[in-house]
């Protein structure tokens, strides 16, 4: 054949470049060539080799490999949002028809996929309020419950949950616990160490650390138990007749099914970019989550102390009620995301968040920046005032995300915040 005509040489110039190197390299393809023929059938039937981004890529594969080492799971799959590690989570376990149990304090989105979304679907899905007590999870189990779900440490008022006391109700009906452990991370509580089957993460939050991506990642502990005959989608052949998950993967068989037929059906794939920053911001976690464990300590406990300050509902107080618990399970620090009651209302809350000038007004957290919030006028705006008043949210609460600045400057920006709400009104005039 002769030269090439330009066209073809400019779409066809790039080949592949063969080299070793020490950061994970980003694979921002849709596709991956099949070197032989027969290369393209062994893909479709026993999965095998990459093909194409949304069925699996090496990016991608690198940090949900690090992500399951980290949280002592046998895997995990990396997925676009921690909306859809939720959802595509649920969706594995449970059908039209079925039913999960669910804290009560959780994070709004993920209420709204229950009640707004799953329900539409036919699942149904019930609330336990006082999440330490063991009959309330006990009770609301019902013959055709298949997961029980709940957050590490909570949205909003860090509810910490026992986990191994859920565990043994759950595993008493032969049913998962899905642990969201956005607010922990692995670095400071592994859900599947106390019990827990499955662990969800919003990535975007702490692992990714710098508020640059979206993404999400559910971690299975490979323990699915094989002769369950209530999970038939795990259990049974498809349409195919090809090998059941569990046949496949025996204990990984819920994650097997997420990976082969739930996220790749639905397409909430992440970019191998956002994986990437995903991965580098998990080479950091630690550090992070000492520094803002830290800060939020010490920011915590200064705030306990101002007269403006109703409460503080920070599991590192020995106010909090989880707070034994938490001395307990959490030796590494208490995390960095709580809430604050000002006295005075949604007014003193706005005028707190308009003085502040070193802290971001965002609905974010986990961020290497703190972050401030008024969750009455944001993020729990669709509930009525006693749903609030149940989870802890008042008029008069700010929620803080501590970042990884210097803590006097938190403080300081605080502390010049509450002078100017508490102020008298000629000299603010
Ligand atoms: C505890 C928790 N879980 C899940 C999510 C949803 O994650 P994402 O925003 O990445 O979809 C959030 C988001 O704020 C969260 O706080």
């Amino acid at each position: 054949m002769g030269r090439k005509g330009f066209t073809t040489r400019q779409v066809q110039g790039s080949g592949a470049v063969h080299a070793t190197p020490r950061a994970t390299p980003i694979y921002l393809t849709a596709g991956f060539t099949f070197d032989e023929f027969g290369d393209a059938a062994a893909h479709f039937g026993a999965g095998e080799g990459y093909a194409y981004t949304r069925i699996g890529n090496p990016t991608v594969e690198a940090v949900e490999s690090t992500l399951a080492g980290l949280e002592g799971g046998t895997g995990a799959l990396l997925l676009a949002s921690g909306q859809a590690a939720t959802s595509v989570a649920i969706l594995t376990l449970v059908s039209a028809g079925e039913h999960i149990v669910v804290s009560n304090h959780i994070y709004e989105g993920t209420r709204g996929l229950l009640l707004d979304n799953l329900a539409r679907f036919g699942i149904s899905a019930s609330f336990v309020q006082d999440i330490h007590d063991p009959a309330a999870w006990e009770a609301a189990i019902r013959p055709e419950t298949r997961a029980v779900f709940a957050e590490s440490i909570s949205n909003a008022t860090n509810r910490l949950l026992d986990v191994a006391e859920v565990a043994a109700v759950a595993h008493a009906h032969g049913i998962p616990l899905v642990i969201d452990n956005t607010f922990a991370t692995p670095y400071l509580y592994r859900p599947i160490e106390h019990g827990a089957d499955v662990v969800v993460h919003s990535a975007s939050k702490f692992l990714a650390g710098h508020g640059a991506v979206i993404g999400g990642a559910i971690v299975d502990a490979g323990t699915f138990d094989a002769g369950s005959t209530l999970y038939p989608q795990l259990t049974e052949r498809d349409r195919s007749g090809a090998p059941s998950p569990a046949e496949r993967a025996g204990g990984g068989a819920r994650l097997a099914y997420a990976r082969d037929s739930v996220a790749p059906r639905l397409g909430p794939t992440p970019s191998p970019l956002n994986a990437f920053l995903i991965g580098q911001g998990i080479e950091t976690l630690s550090l992070r989550v000492d520094r803002q464990s830290a800060n939020a300590l010490a920011v915590a406990e200064w705030l306990a102390g101002q007269p403006v300050v109703a409460s503080v509902d920070y599991v590192g107080l020995a106010s909090h009620a989880d707070h034994a618990l938490a001395e307990r399970v959490l030796p590494d620090g208490f995390g960095s995301v709580f809430t604050v009651t000002l006295d005075g209302g949604a007014e003193t809350a706005r005028s707190v968040i308009e003085a502040l000038e070193t802290f971001t007004h965002m609905t974010h957290l986990g961020d290497v920046r703190s972050l401030v919030l008024h969750p009455a006028s944001t993020s729990h705006i669709h509930l009525s005032d006693d749903e609030r008043t149940a989870l802890g949210v008042f008029p008069g609460t700010l929620r803080f995300s501590i970042g990884i600045e210097d803590a006097a400057d938190l403080i300081d920006d605080l502390a010049q915040a509450f002078a100017a709400v508490s102020a008298p009104v000629e000299l603010l005039a």
